[in-house]
């Protein structure tokens, strides 16, 4: 099996790229956010707050979570409903961004993470499958572009899903977010010492793939 493990801050491009990577390599592409968003919905929908450590554990306890595929798309199943639907908010993002600290959700979610890389060849999105979840994968991206760069991509994105939302507060969230996720204490989103750096600022999206796909290539390459 092969692992190509792709980190970075929100709104990088991660699981657009990775997708359509995992797509060019006949690969299953693995959006390990969705995870946590999918924790982060649960806990909103119970009225359970990150601070309160029992609360969260009790319903990990209570929780099944699976995911599976449909035309190559992942599909996150809680409880047996299909989630898709209800992940993208930024009220589950910041829920995701907060409850991704707690020892027991990673705990919870990455033995998960772990089976389907062993199970199949994947392109692997989050914020520590290099540094963590895959060590040993043979490809680690860090793929990331400046804040207000990032701010834009998610603020269209959510335009054109016909959410309300101003750029101002997009940017906001997304500087929150980097900061949550990069202080943690377990697992910080960080690049991994032997991950390539892929910045994608300057660069639209077709531009971005040709990179990544360059980047990755020459690995795989060095690596053979
Ligand atoms: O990639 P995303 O924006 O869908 O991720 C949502 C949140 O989940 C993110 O703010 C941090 C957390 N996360 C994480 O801690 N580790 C991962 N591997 C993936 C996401």
């Amino acid at each position: 099996m092969v692992a190509i493990a792709i980190d970075g801050p929100a709104g990088a491009g991660k699981s657009t790229l990775a997708r359509r990577l995992a797509k060019h390599k006949g690969f299953i592409y693995v959006d390990t956010g969705a995870l946590y968003r999918a924790i982060g919905l649960k806990l909103i929908r119970k009225g359970i707050t990150c601070e309160d450590t029992a609360g969260v554990e009790g319903v990990l306890a209570s929780t099944e979570l699976d995911i599976r595929f449909e035309n190559g798309e992942q599909v996150v199943v809680l409880d047996n409903e299909n989630v898709n639907a209800f992940i993208r908010t930024p009220e589950v993002s910041m829920m995701a961004s907060a409850c991704s600290a707690l020892p027991p959700v990673r705990a919870f979610l990455l033995d998960m993470q772990r089976l389907l890389a062993k199970k199949n060849s994947v392109v692997m999105d989050g914020r520590d499958i290099g540094t963590v979840v895959l060590p040993d994968a043979q490809v680690k991206i860090f793929l990331t572009a400046s804040s207000l760069a990032r701010a834009k991509r998610r603020f269209n994105e959510l335009v054109e899903k016909g959410q309300e939302v101003v750029l101002e507060d997009v940017l906001a969230d997304i500087e929150k977010r980097d900061y949550n996720d990069s202080h943690r204490a377990i697992a910080p989103l960080k690049q991994a010492d032997d991950a390539a750096l892929v910045d994608t600022t300057e660069l639209d999206l077709d531009e971005s793939f040709e990179l990544l796909l360059k980047t990755v290539d020459d690995i795989m390459k060095g690596g053979n």
